[in-house]
């Protein structure tokens, strides 16, 4: 299995006339970072907007912009290896031309004739891209099994706001490696808690913990990328929903409970991540507890316990591929084991609570009823792609592999 879908990949990115070109000097950047191999084209319009001395220094690679010179570059270049040609920005008009097959330049010419997946991100006016004959292209585009990433509603370059934005760099890397990740979870419905709950004491003051939420956004990420349909129920964290994936924003215990009794009935793989409170605080103030009022005496705060929003979903719904998330300070593999089998679960991944909180880098152990392997040291990122992998590899979804 691989944890990095773009590593070693050969990405051709054809780059066409719209102000976005400017954000494809972002995303080759990205695409390197991730270790691919970038190849940039650009149509003449392209290079009008930026120029092309920008992404060779960046992909590392000589910008190919001409059909006639050298040995067939129209052919060679999305055959030599190219595991996916990416048009982004993808212009109105090589939309046209790619949904009619027209070939009269070099960018049109390689669309043609590939040998490989062909996406587009297609970037412009709110009105050129409502417009029927753009709607009727995208329609056919869609119809050849072109991936179309976005577009995104929002603030276009012209001043107004509507749909025909281009997904932003960090998106488009997400579009692209779902493209190139193996769809071992496609059409199935996983459900993630992720982040911290948030228990008010009074309307300023609250009890929570330490955890950021970055594990179970990635594991939502990666549930994404592995083709499933992913719901994310989260507590309040300072991070950005991961493309593609509905987020629903909780606080407190009870109201991600909320959240996930509403959605796990229809879910296939529940994977709970957040680190819930235990308890609440039984009659919070409504008003800001002052001082002055408790007169020089301690502020008694009642607590009252929370539901384990975990071991009740698994008992509730006893089709539904439960996974728990195991902090522990010591013998996190039996821990997690007896996690496993008191809460009814299928998988557990046991941690380090001290290590893993608010960290990039985490060493799991991940528990089932029959086996358990260990990670020491890995990016979340990558313990997300190797849990959706064991979790399919359990599910009888991965040919050839098991936990
Ligand atoms: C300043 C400016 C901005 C433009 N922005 C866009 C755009 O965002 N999207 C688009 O489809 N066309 C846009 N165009 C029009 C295209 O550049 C034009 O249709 C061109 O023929 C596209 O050529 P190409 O598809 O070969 O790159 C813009 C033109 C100008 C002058």
């Amino acid at each position: 299995m691989t944890t990095n879908p773009l590593a070693n990949k050969h990405i051709t990115l054809a780059v066409t006339g719209g102000i976005a070109a400017y954000k494809a000097c972002e995303l080759v950047r990205l695409f390197v970072k991730a270790g691919a191999v970038v190849q940039v084209v650009m149509t003449e319009a392209a290079a009008r907007f930026v120029g092309p001395l920008t992404f060779e220094t960046l992909s590392g690679r000589p910008v190919a912009l001409d059909l006639f010179s050298g040995k067939m570059p129209h052919l060679a270049l999305t055959r030599e290896k190219t595991d996916l040609l990416l048009v982004a920005p993808a212009s109105a008009n090589i939309l046209a031309k790619a949904a009619q097959g027209i070939a009269d330049d070099l960018v049109s010419t390689l669309i043609a004739g590939r040998n490989c997946p062909l996406a587009v991100a297609p970037a412009m006016n709110d009105k050129m891209w409502t417009n029927a004959p753009n709607q009727r292209n995208i329609a056919l585009l869609k119809q050849d099994g072109v991936h179309i990433f976005g577009p995104a509603c929002g603030e276009l370059a012209c001043g107004v706001s509507g749909s025909g934005r281009m997904l932003e760099p960090q998106q488009l890397m997400a579009c692209a490696r779902r493209v190139l990740t193996p769809q071992i979870l496609a059409g199935k419905k996983v459900l993630v808690t992720a982040g911290p709950t948030y228990e008010p004491i009074d309307p300023v003051r609250g009890i929570t913990n330490l955890s950021s939420g970055k594990q179970g956004y990635a594991v939502a990420q990666a549930a994404f990328e592995a083709g499933a349909d992913v719901e994310l129920v989260s507590g309040p964290t300072g991070l950005r929903a991961p493309y593609g994936v509905k987020l629903v924003k909780t606080d407190t215990a009870l109201s991600m409970k909320a959240a996930v009794d509403k959605a796990a009935p229809q879910a296939d793989i529940f994977i709970s991540v957040a680190a819930v409170a235990d308890w609440h605080v039984r009659a919070p103030s409504s008003q800001k507890i002052k001082k002055a009022s408790l007169q020089g005496s301690q502020p008694m705060i009642a607590l009252e316990e929370n539901p384990d929003i975990l071991a009740e979903t698994a008992k509730a719904n006893k089709r539904l591929y439960c996974v728990g998330f195991a902090a522990e300070t010591q013998n996190v593999e039996s821990y997690a084991r007896e996690k496993l089998n008191r809460k009814g679960l299928s998988l557990v991944v046991g941690n380090n609570a001290g290590f893993a909180l608010g960290a990039d880098v985490n060493s799991v152990v991940f528990v089932t009823k029959n086996a358990s392997v260990a990670f020491e040291g890995i990016s979340k990122q990558e313990v997300a792609c190797r849990l959706i992998n064991a979790i399919a590899c359990d599910l009888g979804l991965c040919k050839g592999e098991n936990l």
